[in-house]
């Protein structure tokens, strides 16, 4: 998968990207209509944030094929992201709102891919916690040999059904609208209870085969001993089955600031997801290598300039602001085998 982009992709001649094209059926369908209606009345800011990472999946368009992002964004979470991404092209910024969720959508991407093409992934299910307004299933070929879960509350589940209904239906725009995965399951739960694990199983979910779960967007939503219970059980899974963990991490700074949502963080997770079981952690800061896909090569750009300090200091020696950072992290664990198979185990 080659997702490199030059700077002049952002900032070139052409002016298409001032303009906010939506698709036909987000605008006439009364179905669509409707349900984003009942969006803007009745959610609360943990279901919304599915709509405002779909807008992002959306308007990176150069980068992210994900042409449903529109319909289950809505008209206002892509006008407002719109208007935000084109004050920072007249104004030269050296960061584009949304470059954050475009590179960490990209990294799940291929993080995702490469664990089911590696020897113990082929054909694992995979389990999206807090799956919101993703796509993958419609949009990763790799899934292919996978039952793919996406948990989340009942009504975002429900209203997403309903609009990929919608796109099935319609005659023109969306019309080659199907899953990509062997199956798709959605489970309604709130991994805040005791009872989600269960209903997953409920659901088909089979405990003793390779698992990768993909996180995203999710953990900084929930206090810290939610975050935790919800990692422990993942990393228990390790003694039971090959286990991948994709997650993304805010460091404390990040959670800090004034207004913000978010609660639960880790400044080292790379620490912590081994203290409760996980085995091999490798951690990635957005600009790294493998978390960059050519979207982030001014070297003064604020990712940039954070990669290159220490991640233990929390602000910025030049100005003082907190230095916030998203860490996407990719954890696994198996069964140890403490007998090697084939070997006899009593002496004649
Ligand atoms: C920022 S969105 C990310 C959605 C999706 N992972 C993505 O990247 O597009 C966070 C999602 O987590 C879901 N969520 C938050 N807390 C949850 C909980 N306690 N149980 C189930 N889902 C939850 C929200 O409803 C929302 O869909």
């Amino acid at each position: 998968m080659s997702h490199e982009v030059t700077n002049n992709d952002l900032h070139d001649d052409d002016t298409e990207w001032q303009e906010l094209k939506l698709p036909n059926l987000l605008l006439q369908s009364e179905a669509v209509r409707q349900v984003h209606a009942t969006i803007e009345r009745e959610w609360n800011f943990l279901q919304r944030s599915a709509c405002q990472t779909a807008a992002g999946r959306a308007l990176w368009k150069h980068v992210i094929h994900d042409p449903l992002a529109y319909l289950l964004a809505g008209e206002s979470y892509l006008r407002s992201l719109h208007e935000k991404m084109k004050k920072d092209r007249l104004n030269n910024a050296r960061e584009i709102s949304g470059v954050i969720l475009a590179v960490r959508t990209l990294w799940f991407d291929s993080r995702l891919e490469d664990a089911l093409n590696s020897p113990n992934g082929r054909e694992s299910q995979v389990v999206l916690l807090g799956a919101g307004m993703d796509t993958r299933a419609y949009r990763l070929n790799c899934l292919q040999d996978s039952d793919v879960f996406e948990v989340d509350f009942p009504g975002v589940l429900q209203v997403k059904a309903t609009i990929l209904e919608a796109a099935k239906e319609s005659t023109n725009e969306f019309e080659h609208v199907r899953s990509m995965a062997k199956s798709l399951t959605r489970v309604a739960a709130d991994i805040r209870e005791n009872d989600w694990l269960e209903k997953l199983r409920t659901a088909g979910f089979l405990p003793h085969k390779n698992t990768i779960w993909v996180l995203e967007g999710l953990l900084y939503y929930l206090t810290h001993s939610q975050a935790m219970q919800v990692l422990r059980i993942l990393a228990n899974k390790c003694c039971v089955t090959h286990t991948v963990l994709l997650a993304d991490f805010m460091n404390k700074p990040s959670t800090t600031l004034s207004n913000s949502a978010f609660q639960f963080y880790s400044d080292w997770p790379d620490q912590l997801l081994p203290s409760i079981g996980f085995t091999h952690v490798k951690l990635s800061q957005i600009g790294d290598p493998d978390a960059h896909f050519g979207l982030l090569n001014d070297p003064l750009n604020l990712f940039n300039k954070l990669r290159k300090l220490p991640r233990s200091i929390e602000t910025h020696p030049d100005d003082g602001t907190p230095c916030c950072r998203l860490y996407l992290v990719e954890a696994s664990g198996s069964p140890k085998q403490d007998v090697a198979p084939n070997v006899p185990t009593s002496v004649p």
